[in-house]
């Protein structure tokens, strides 16, 4: 390795971002997406760290500031993202250097905290190793719509394979179908446009739901910012669930692609109102309808917004998948000493926190 440099990142350095960014994400990014991505890397949003080796770019790690509030304490909080060194460089200790380049600044940022969510269990295991402590996993749920499809597509059957798997989804649609139409409930689903006055219900009852967990808080505004375009310019969708104009619940999802072209609805965020599993259940069938339309073989959702969200997935039909979440965090200034460093029952952590699934 020849000379290195590890140091913060400003716009000047886009073009680099953006080279590491694509590598890293696997996506086509445009300069501008990343300066979005990264709200233009103003400070009150976002911290990143470039790494140069004898000048080319190798390198980064990023903190989103974040507010995470517990029992009405707002902690400042340092979101780490976009971790990446170029293949070229691994097993050089260059990762080391930044993680700790990126920790021994983060006083001085006025972090309270910073927390990190992984699914990469080597990557999970690195972090640890380097000083992070380990909240706990959250399992990834799936809800299969079309069985065959999914099958054909993750074992990359071929051509000849594939219309077997094809018909298999003909005959299983029809059934989960007339199951879903003969069930009788009293929910108005609705879509929420952004703008909506509907929003300040859906934030009010989110931050209601959330008063004993560590959670995200966002007001209508910040709510509607946080789902405006995602990185990769998808859309998402909210829709609520009334019973006489009440607000019984509320679900925010999009469509995305994920593995080899699997085509999936995700479950950004739930807002449930307590135990009323109707509301519940109808809002997820009005999702998986539309990812259904949208060409969704499957569903995913990240059980962590209540502790009964495993148990409700258990019993919409959504299964176990391999792949687990685990959320990290570090101290950085002194705690609430009630502070739950190691419940994740006590974390409210959705896709709604990253878009990394
Ligand atoms: C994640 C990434 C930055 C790690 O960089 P790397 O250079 O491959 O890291 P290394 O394997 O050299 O590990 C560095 C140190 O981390 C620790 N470490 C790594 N893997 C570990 C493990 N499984 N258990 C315990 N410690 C581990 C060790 O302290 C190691 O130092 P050592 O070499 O003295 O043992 C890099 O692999 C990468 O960019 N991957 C693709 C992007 C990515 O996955 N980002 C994370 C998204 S959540």
């Amino acid at each position: 390795m020849g000379r290195l440099e590890i140091r913060r990142a400003s716009l000047n350095d886009l073009n680099d971002l953006t080279r590491l960014m694509r590598e890293a994400d696997e996506r086509p990014y445009t300069t501008s997406d990343v300066q979005r991505i990264l709200h233009n890397l103003n400070e009150d949003r976002f911290v990143a760290w470039i790494a140069y080796a004898d000048s080319f770019p190798c390198g980064i790690t990023m903190l989103e500031r974040k507010t995470l509030r517990w029992r009405n304490c707002d902690l400042h909080s340092g979101f780490w993202v976009n971790l990446y060194v170029r293949p070229s460089m691994r097993q050089t200790r260059l990762f080391v250097k930044m993680v700790m380049t990126m920790f021994q600044a983060a006083p001085a940022l006025g972090f309270d905290l910073l927390y990190a969510a992984t699914r990469r269990s080597q990557v999970a295991e690195a972090n640890i190793a380097l000083g992070m402590t380990e909240v706990g996993r959250i399992p990834l749920y799936g809800c299969i719509l079309r069985p065959g499809r999914l099958l054909a597509k993750y074992r990359r059957l071929g051509v000849y394979l594939r219309p077997i798997c094809y018909i298999a989804d003909c005959i299983y649609y029809p059934v989960v179908y007339l199951r879903d139409i003969s069930w009788q409930h009293n929910a108005t689903i609705a879509q929420c446009d952004w703008i909506d006055e509907g929003l300040h219900d859906v934030t009010t009852l989110r931050d209601y739901i959330s008063r004993d967990c560590v959670y995200t808080p966002l007001n209508s505004q910040q709510y509607k910012d946080r789902f405006d375009v995602a990185p990769d310019r998808g859309y998402y969708e909210l829709l609520t669930s009334r019973c006489n104009g009440t607000l019984r619940g509320a679900i925010a999802w999009r469509m995305a692609e994920r593995g080899p072209s699997i085509r999936a609805g995700i479950v950004m965020d739930v807002v449930p109102s307590s135990e009323d599993f109707d509301h519940f259940k109808a809002l997820f069938r009005t999702i998986h309808q539309r990812a259904r339309n949208n060409g969704a073989e499957i569903v995913l959702a990240l059980p962590g917004w209540g502790s009964s969200a495993e148990t409700y997935l258990q019993e919409l039909g959504y299964r176990r998948m391999p792949e687990q979440y685990v959320v990290m965090m570090r101290p950085i200034k002194n705690l609430p000493a009630d502070f739950p460093v190691n419940d994740i029952r006590k974390w409210r952590y959705t896709f709604a926190d990253n878009d990394a699934f």
